[in-house]
């Protein structure tokens, strides 16, 4: 993936007119190792920016009779280059099985966008000291059923569920050691190297440090990354 990229999922957060002072804010401002995923409502306001674009969420057919769904084709009218796929709360508010993460992963890559896909233990799993375990089976029941040409284009998003939206965080080694073994695993059983984020609670506070991790490629950001002060100081960190 090159140098590390700020992937930042806004969520369901923000309203038309905040989505609008967001994006002035990063005016003149070149911003290569940002992406934003915004509400799906909002990517037109992005178009006029410089700005990289993900969606939180993809269905895979082209076109059809899937009420309330986005295509990768309709997200391609809007830039969109990147797809966040098996977020845990796609997992558990709205019961996404590994099936249809698999065929959003191969629709994405037919598209030319690339998925983001979410791994993650629950706390206690990772109490009971499982999170490798968890993480494996995570990989595996998606990853073998996907095409291979779509495993070269993947992302791996490691956000224990524990610290999504808490402000705990696990330590830098910890992140180093799943980190490592998530690459590990997926190039010996699939000969790719994928590249890796880490995801939960990351802020314009705790960013410098957990940069320091020799292994991570990047970081999903969700609540700290709809405000762009806080954006601009993470990026900062990230590039520097
Ligand atoms: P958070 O969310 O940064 O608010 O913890 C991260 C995510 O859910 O991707």
């Amino acid at each position: 993936m090159g140098n590390k990229k700020i992937f930042a999922n806004q969520k369901m957060y923000m309203t038309k007119s905040e989505v609008e002072t967001f994006i002035q804010a990063f005016h003149n401002q070149p911003m290569d190792h940002l992406v934003i995923c915004p509400t799906a409502l909002y990517l037109p306001l992005f178009q006029q920016s410089h700005l990289q674009l993900g969606i939180q969420n993809i269905f895979y057919e082209d076109t059809g009779a899937y009420t309330g769904e986005i295509s990768p084709v309709q997200a391609k009218d809007y830039q969109v280059s990147y797809a966040i796929i098996g977020h845990s709360e796609r997992r558990m508010i709205f019961h996404e099985s590994n099936e249809l993460f698999q065929k959003k992963v191969d629709a994405c890559v037919k598209h030319d966008i690339k998925p983001i896909f979410c791994i993650g233990e629950t706390k206690e799993q990772y109490d009971m000291q499982k999170t490798n375990q968890i993480l494996k089976r995570q990989i595996f029941d998606v990853l073998k059923n996907v095409k291979k040409e779509a495993l070269g284009e993947l992302i791996i998003a490691y956000e224990p569920l524990w610290a999504i939206g808490t402000g705990l965080v696990p330590s830098n080694e910890e992140i180093k050691r799943i980190t490592e073994y998530i690459k590990s695993i997926i190039y010996q059983t699939f000969h790719v190297s994928v590249p890796v984020l880490y995801g939960g609670s990351v802020n314009e506070k705790n960013i410098e440090s957990l940069n320091q991790i020799p292994n991570i490629d990047g970081f999903l950001v969700g609540g700290a990354s709809t405000d762009s002060s806080k954006i601009l100081k993470m990026y900062e960190v990230v590039v520097s």
